[in-house]
Protein backbone atom coordinates (compact mmCIF):
# COMPACT_ATOMS: atom_id res chain seq x y z
CA UNK A 1 0.00 0.00 0.00
CA UNK A 2 2.28 2.45 1.18
CA UNK A 3 4.46 1.65 -2.56
CA UNK A 4 1.05 2.63 -4.38
CA UNK A 5 0.60 6.47 -2.40
CA UNK A 6 4.49 6.92 -3.15
CA UNK A 7 3.25 6.12 -6.89
CA UNK A 8 0.05 8.10 -6.73
CA UNK A 9 2.32 11.10 -5.22
CA UNK A 10 4.71 10.89 -7.75
CA UNK A 11 2.29 10.92 -10.22
CA UNK A 12 0.81 13.54 -9.40
CA UNK A 13 4.18 15.19 -9.06
CA UNK A 14 4.61 14.27 -12.30
CA UNK A 15 1.11 15.45 -13.92
CA UNK A 16 1.53 18.47 -12.12
CA UNK A 17 5.79 18.92 -12.96
CA UNK A 18 4.38 18.11 -16.92
CA UNK A 19 1.37 20.96 -16.69
CA UNK A 20 4.35 23.32 -16.00
CA UNK A 21 6.15 22.36 -18.81
CA UNK A 22 3.46 22.73 -20.66
CA UNK A 23 2.75 26.13 -19.02
CA UNK A 24 5.93 27.23 -19.99
CA UNK A 25 6.19 25.53 -23.58
CA UNK A 26 2.83 27.13 -24.10
CA UNK A 27 4.49 30.49 -23.51
CA UNK A 28 7.54 29.80 -26.03
CA UNK A 29 5.21 29.03 -29.03
CA UNK A 30 8.54 27.31 -31.28
CA UNK A 31 8.31 24.81 -28.35
CA UNK A 32 4.98 23.69 -27.54
CA UNK A 33 3.71 20.80 -26.33
CA UNK A 34 0.06 19.90 -27.15
CA UNK A 35 0.36 16.21 -27.71
CA UNK A 36 2.02 13.16 -26.67
CA UNK A 37 1.67 9.73 -28.85
CA UNK A 38 1.92 6.71 -26.94
CA UNK A 39 2.00 2.70 -28.82
CA UNK A 40 0.52 0.02 -26.78
CA UNK A 41 1.74 -3.57 -28.21
CA UNK A 42 -0.27 -6.25 -26.59
CA UNK A 43 0.79 -9.88 -26.59
CA UNK A 44 -3.23 -11.04 -26.97
CA UNK A 45 -5.69 -9.01 -26.72
CA UNK A 46 -8.59 -11.09 -25.65
CA UNK A 47 -6.39 -12.52 -22.05
CA UNK A 48 -8.69 -11.16 -19.63
CA UNK A 49 -6.37 -9.87 -17.53
CA UNK A 50 -4.51 -7.75 -20.51
CA UNK A 51 -7.57 -6.64 -21.26
CA UNK A 52 -8.34 -5.06 -18.07
CA UNK A 53 -4.98 -3.44 -17.67
CA UNK A 54 -5.11 -1.95 -21.16
CA UNK A 55 -8.88 -0.51 -20.09
CA UNK A 56 -6.73 0.99 -17.14
CA UNK A 57 -4.46 2.88 -19.24
CA UNK A 58 -7.03 4.12 -21.50
CA UNK A 59 -8.22 5.86 -17.78
CA UNK A 60 -4.85 7.27 -16.92
CA UNK A 61 -4.19 8.60 -20.39
CA UNK A 62 -7.77 10.43 -20.28
CA UNK A 63 -7.10 11.48 -16.71
CA UNK A 64 -3.84 12.57 -17.36
CA UNK A 65 -4.93 14.87 -19.95
CA UNK A 66 -7.53 16.57 -17.97
CA UNK A 67 -4.14 17.36 -15.52
CA UNK A 68 -2.12 18.35 -17.97
CA UNK A 69 -4.31 19.66 -20.71
CA UNK A 70 -1.53 17.56 -22.72
CA UNK A 71 -3.84 15.62 -25.31
CA UNK A 72 -2.96 12.04 -25.17
CA UNK A 73 -3.14 10.03 -28.18
CA UNK A 74 -2.96 6.17 -27.48
CA UNK A 75 -2.09 3.69 -30.39
CA UNK A 76 -3.08 0.19 -29.51
CA UNK A 77 -2.49 -3.08 -31.41
CA UNK A 78 -2.90 -6.60 -31.03
CA UNK A 79 -1.28 -8.86 -32.50
CA UNK A 80 -3.24 -12.12 -31.68
CA UNK A 81 -0.34 -14.21 -30.19
CA UNK A 82 1.91 -13.22 -33.35
CA UNK A 83 5.54 -12.23 -32.43
CA UNK A 84 5.83 -11.49 -36.74
CA UNK A 85 2.75 -9.33 -36.32
CA UNK A 86 4.26 -7.87 -33.59
CA UNK A 87 7.09 -6.40 -35.22
CA UNK A 88 5.22 -4.93 -37.75
CA UNK A 89 3.00 -3.46 -35.25
CA UNK A 90 5.66 -1.86 -33.19
CA UNK A 91 7.72 -0.75 -36.71
CA UNK A 92 4.30 1.26 -37.83
CA UNK A 93 4.30 2.51 -33.96
CA UNK A 94 7.28 4.16 -34.88
CA UNK A 95 6.57 5.61 -38.36
CA UNK A 96 3.63 7.31 -36.68
CA UNK A 97 5.93 9.08 -34.21
CA UNK A 98 5.28 7.60 -31.17
CA UNK A 99 6.87 9.20 -28.34
CA UNK A 100 6.87 6.02 -26.03
CA UNK A 101 6.38 2.34 -26.75
CA UNK A 102 4.48 0.24 -23.65
CA UNK A 103 5.14 -3.42 -24.94
CA UNK A 104 3.58 -6.67 -23.41
CA UNK A 105 6.19 -8.99 -26.01
CA UNK A 106 4.57 -12.25 -27.31
CA UNK A 107 7.66 -13.85 -27.12
CA UNK A 108 9.65 -12.82 -24.09
CA UNK A 109 12.83 -13.76 -25.86
CA UNK A 110 12.87 -11.90 -28.88
CA UNK A 111 12.89 -8.28 -27.53
CA UNK A 112 15.87 -7.42 -29.55
CA UNK A 113 14.34 -7.05 -32.48
CA UNK A 114 11.58 -4.65 -30.88
CA UNK A 115 14.87 -2.87 -28.88
CA UNK A 116 16.96 -2.43 -31.90
CA UNK A 117 13.90 -0.62 -34.18
CA UNK A 118 13.36 1.45 -30.92
CA UNK A 119 16.61 2.21 -30.61
CA UNK A 120 16.98 3.68 -33.90
CA UNK A 121 14.12 5.94 -33.67
CA UNK A 122 15.14 6.64 -30.38
CA UNK A 123 11.97 5.76 -28.54
CA UNK A 124 11.99 4.53 -25.33
CA UNK A 125 10.26 0.80 -24.35
CA UNK A 126 8.34 0.21 -21.11
CA UNK A 127 8.05 -3.64 -21.64
CA UNK A 128 5.17 -5.37 -19.29
CA UNK A 129 4.02 -8.43 -17.98
CA UNK A 130 6.25 -10.84 -20.06
CA UNK A 131 9.61 -10.13 -19.04
CA UNK A 132 12.06 -9.76 -21.48
CA UNK A 133 15.85 -11.59 -20.54
CA UNK A 134 18.17 -9.64 -18.74
CA UNK A 135 20.70 -9.41 -21.24
CA UNK A 136 18.28 -7.28 -23.64
CA UNK A 137 17.14 -4.91 -20.84
CA UNK A 138 20.26 -3.55 -20.27
CA UNK A 139 20.88 -2.49 -23.79
CA UNK A 140 19.90 0.62 -23.42
CA UNK A 141 19.03 2.88 -20.59
CA UNK A 142 15.28 4.05 -21.72
CA UNK A 143 13.84 0.28 -21.18
CA UNK A 144 11.72 -0.51 -18.30
CA UNK A 145 9.68 -3.22 -17.17
CA UNK A 146 6.90 -3.04 -15.13
CA UNK A 147 4.97 -6.28 -13.59
CA UNK A 148 4.60 -8.63 -10.43
CA UNK A 149 7.02 -10.40 -8.70
CA UNK A 150 6.08 -14.07 -9.53
CA UNK A 151 7.12 -15.67 -6.03
CA UNK A 152 5.11 -13.56 -4.46
CA UNK A 153 2.40 -14.02 -6.26
CA UNK A 154 2.53 -17.56 -5.72
CA UNK A 155 3.50 -17.49 -1.63
CA UNK A 156 0.18 -15.45 -0.85
CA UNK A 157 -2.01 -18.22 -3.00
CA UNK A 158 -0.11 -20.84 -1.01
CA UNK A 159 -0.46 -18.69 2.37
CA UNK A 160 -4.64 -19.11 1.43
CA UNK A 161 -4.46 -22.68 1.64
CA UNK A 162 -1.91 -23.08 4.79
CA UNK A 163 -4.34 -20.99 6.74
CA UNK A 164 -7.41 -23.24 5.77
CA UNK A 165 -5.33 -26.53 6.25
CA UNK A 166 -4.83 -24.81 9.66
CA UNK A 167 -8.05 -24.13 10.28
CA UNK A 168 -10.37 -27.36 9.18
CA UNK A 169 -7.27 -29.57 7.56
CA UNK A 170 -10.64 -31.34 6.39
CA UNK A 171 -11.48 -28.79 4.36
CA UNK A 172 -8.53 -29.36 1.54
CA UNK A 173 -8.32 -33.59 2.78
CA UNK A 174 -11.90 -34.36 1.91
CA UNK A 175 -11.27 -37.98 2.31
CA UNK A 176 -9.61 -38.16 5.28
CA UNK A 177 -6.77 -40.19 4.67
CA UNK A 178 -4.17 -37.36 5.60
CA UNK A 179 -3.14 -36.11 2.12
CA UNK A 180 -4.36 -33.33 -0.03
CA UNK A 181 -4.48 -34.91 -3.31
CA UNK A 182 -3.95 -31.62 -6.04
CA UNK A 183 -3.63 -30.97 -9.53
CA UNK A 184 -1.95 -28.14 -11.32
CA UNK A 185 -2.82 -25.81 -14.30
CA UNK A 186 0.01 -24.22 -15.44
CA UNK A 187 0.35 -21.09 -17.83
CA UNK A 188 2.61 -21.04 -21.05
CA UNK A 189 6.09 -22.78 -20.51
CA UNK A 190 7.66 -20.00 -21.89
CA UNK A 191 6.90 -17.38 -19.42
CA UNK A 192 8.74 -16.22 -16.43
CA UNK A 193 5.87 -16.55 -14.31
CA UNK A 194 4.44 -19.65 -14.67
CA UNK A 195 7.46 -21.79 -13.38
CA UNK A 196 7.75 -19.60 -10.71
CA UNK A 197 4.30 -19.47 -9.52
CA UNK A 198 3.91 -23.42 -9.67
CA UNK A 199 7.47 -23.57 -7.69
CA UNK A 200 6.50 -21.48 -5.13
CA UNK A 201 3.14 -22.28 -4.74
CA UNK A 202 3.88 -25.86 -3.67
CA UNK A 203 6.97 -24.84 -1.71
CA UNK A 204 4.35 -22.66 0.80
CA UNK A 205 2.13 -25.59 1.38
CA UNK A 206 4.96 -27.75 2.40
CA UNK A 207 6.71 -25.02 4.07
CA UNK A 208 3.00 -24.10 6.09
CA UNK A 209 3.30 -28.47 7.13
CA UNK A 210 0.05 -29.01 4.32
CA UNK A 211 0.59 -32.77 3.32
CA UNK A 212 0.45 -32.80 -0.28
CA UNK A 213 0.33 -35.62 -3.01
CA UNK A 214 0.61 -34.71 -6.41
CA UNK A 215 -1.73 -36.61 -8.73
CA UNK A 216 -1.18 -34.77 -11.85
CA UNK A 217 -0.67 -31.29 -13.80
CA UNK A 218 -0.47 -29.75 -17.00
CA UNK A 219 -0.07 -26.57 -19.43
CA UNK A 220 -3.28 -25.02 -20.23
CA UNK A 221 -1.55 -21.47 -21.78
CA UNK A 222 -3.80 -19.34 -19.09
CA UNK A 223 -6.57 -20.40 -20.81
CA UNK A 224 -10.24 -20.73 -19.54
CA UNK A 225 -11.06 -23.86 -22.27
CA UNK A 226 -7.88 -25.45 -22.28
CA UNK A 227 -8.06 -25.78 -18.60
CA UNK A 228 -11.61 -27.00 -18.80
CA UNK A 229 -10.74 -29.62 -20.84
CA UNK A 230 -7.52 -30.87 -19.12
CA UNK A 231 -9.60 -30.86 -15.64
CA UNK A 232 -12.19 -32.88 -17.47
CA UNK A 233 -9.76 -35.35 -18.54
CA UNK A 234 -8.59 -35.74 -14.65
CA UNK A 235 -11.72 -36.07 -13.38
CA UNK A 236 -12.41 -39.26 -15.53
CA UNK A 237 -8.88 -40.64 -14.95
CA UNK A 238 -8.69 -39.66 -11.02
CA UNK A 239 -12.05 -40.37 -9.93
CA UNK A 240 -13.49 -38.61 -6.48
CA UNK A 241 -9.94 -37.99 -5.76
CA UNK A 242 -8.95 -34.75 -7.08
CA UNK A 243 -9.19 -32.32 -3.59
CA UNK A 244 -7.57 -29.12 -4.92
CA UNK A 245 -7.00 -27.51 -8.20
CA UNK A 246 -3.80 -24.97 -7.94
CA UNK A 247 -3.58 -22.83 -11.07
CA UNK A 248 -1.56 -20.40 -12.20
CA UNK A 249 -4.07 -17.96 -12.54
CA UNK A 250 -7.46 -16.74 -12.37
CA UNK A 251 -9.17 -18.09 -16.21
CA UNK A 252 -7.21 -21.86 -16.04
CA UNK A 253 -9.10 -22.05 -12.41
CA UNK A 254 -12.38 -20.80 -13.98
CA UNK A 255 -11.94 -23.59 -16.45
CA UNK A 256 -11.33 -26.05 -13.74
CA UNK A 257 -14.56 -24.62 -11.89
CA UNK A 258 -16.61 -25.09 -15.30
CA UNK A 259 -15.46 -28.76 -15.41
CA UNK A 260 -16.24 -29.62 -12.07
CA UNK A 261 -19.82 -28.22 -12.66
CA UNK A 262 -20.02 -29.93 -16.41
CA UNK A 263 -18.83 -33.43 -14.21
CA UNK A 264 -21.94 -32.70 -11.74
CA UNK A 265 -19.46 -33.22 -8.90
CA UNK A 266 -20.79 -32.79 -5.48
CA UNK A 267 -17.29 -33.15 -3.57
CA UNK A 268 -16.21 -29.39 -2.34
CA UNK A 269 -13.13 -29.74 -4.66
CA UNK A 270 -10.90 -26.11 -3.61
CA UNK A 271 -9.58 -24.17 -6.66
CA UNK A 272 -7.30 -21.05 -6.30
CA UNK A 273 -6.33 -18.90 -8.96
CA UNK A 274 -4.17 -15.27 -9.30
CA UNK A 275 -4.27 -12.15 -10.83
CA UNK A 276 -8.21 -10.57 -9.27
CA UNK A 277 -9.64 -10.06 -12.27
CA UNK A 278 -13.15 -8.81 -12.55
CA UNK A 279 -13.94 -12.41 -13.51
CA UNK A 280 -12.28 -14.63 -11.42
CA UNK A 281 -13.19 -11.91 -8.19
CA UNK A 282 -16.85 -12.76 -9.02
CA UNK A 283 -15.63 -16.28 -9.47
CA UNK A 284 -14.26 -16.31 -5.59
CA UNK A 285 -17.95 -14.09 -4.44
CA UNK A 286 -19.52 -16.85 -6.02
CA UNK A 287 -17.72 -19.81 -4.33
CA UNK A 288 -16.57 -21.05 -7.63
CA UNK A 289 -13.34 -19.94 -6.71
CA UNK A 290 -11.47 -20.60 -3.12
CA UNK A 291 -9.01 -17.44 -2.91
CA UNK A 292 -7.42 -15.63 -5.37
CA UNK A 293 -4.36 -13.12 -5.54
CA UNK A 294 -5.29 -9.67 -6.47
CA UNK A 295 -2.60 -7.74 -8.39
CA UNK A 296 -2.84 -3.73 -7.69
CA UNK A 297 -3.76 -3.47 -11.86
CA UNK A 298 -4.57 0.54 -10.73
CA UNK A 299 -1.23 1.02 -10.00
CA UNK A 300 0.44 -1.42 -12.59
CA UNK A 301 -1.37 0.99 -15.00
CA UNK A 302 -0.40 4.13 -13.52
CA UNK A 303 3.33 3.12 -13.49
CA UNK A 304 3.67 2.18 -17.28
CA UNK A 305 1.80 5.45 -17.97
CA UNK A 306 3.69 7.74 -15.76
CA UNK A 307 6.88 6.13 -17.24
CA UNK A 308 5.93 6.59 -20.71
CA UNK A 309 4.42 9.92 -20.08
CA UNK A 310 7.80 11.29 -18.58
CA UNK A 311 9.90 9.86 -21.16
CA UNK A 312 8.03 11.63 -23.91
CA UNK A 313 7.55 14.94 -22.56
CA UNK A 314 11.61 14.00 -21.67
CA UNK A 315 11.41 14.35 -18.20
CA UNK A 316 13.58 12.68 -15.30
CA UNK A 317 11.79 9.58 -14.69
CA UNK A 318 14.03 8.12 -12.03
CA UNK A 319 12.83 11.12 -10.16
CA UNK A 320 9.14 10.01 -10.57
CA UNK A 321 8.78 6.64 -9.87
CA UNK A 322 11.28 4.33 -7.60
CA UNK A 323 12.34 1.71 -10.08
CA UNK A 324 15.06 -1.47 -8.83
CA UNK A 325 17.92 -1.09 -10.29
CA UNK A 326 16.95 1.95 -12.48
CA UNK A 327 14.89 -0.42 -14.52
CA UNK A 328 12.22 -2.67 -12.38
CA UNK A 329 9.34 -1.91 -10.95
CA UNK A 330 6.93 -4.45 -8.86
CA UNK A 331 3.04 -3.96 -8.37
CA UNK A 332 1.70 -5.02 -5.18
CA UNK A 333 -0.67 -7.43 -4.78
CA UNK A 334 -2.72 -9.24 -1.93
CA UNK A 335 -4.76 -12.81 -0.77
CA UNK A 336 -7.90 -12.63 -1.66
CA UNK A 337 -10.91 -15.28 -0.26
CA UNK A 338 -14.55 -14.84 -0.20
CA UNK A 339 -14.75 -13.43 2.67
CA UNK A 340 -12.11 -9.97 1.89
CA UNK A 341 -15.12 -9.76 -0.45
CA UNK A 342 -18.17 -9.54 2.01
C1 LIG B 1 0.15 -13.41 -16.27
C2 LIG B 1 -1.31 -13.47 -15.87
C3 LIG B 1 -2.06 -14.33 -16.84
C4 LIG B 1 -1.84 -13.87 -18.26
C5 LIG B 1 -0.37 -13.71 -18.55
C6 LIG B 1 -0.14 -13.12 -19.92
O1 LIG B 1 0.86 -12.58 -15.41
O2 LIG B 1 -1.41 -14.02 -14.58
O3 LIG B 1 -3.44 -14.33 -16.54
O4 LIG B 1 -2.49 -12.65 -18.44
O5 LIG B 1 0.26 -12.90 -17.58
O6 LIG B 1 1.19 -12.84 -20.16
Amino acid sequence: MKKTYAVLALTAVSFAAAALVWQSRTQNREDEIKEIRIGIALYRGNDPFINSLRSRLEDKAKEYEQATGIRVVLDTADPKGNQNTQNSQVERFLSLGCDALCVNMVDRSAASYVINKAMDADAPVIFFNREPVEEDMKRWERLYYVGENARESAVLQGGILVSAWREDPRSLDLNGDGRVSYVLLEGESSHQDSLIRTEWSVQTLKDGGVPIERLTGGIANWDRSQASALMGQWLEEFPGEIELVICNNDEMALGAADALERAEEDRPVRIVGIDGTPQGLEGVKKGKLFGTVRCDIGEYAEVIFAIAAAEALGQDVHGQVELMNGIYYECGQEAVTAEDLK
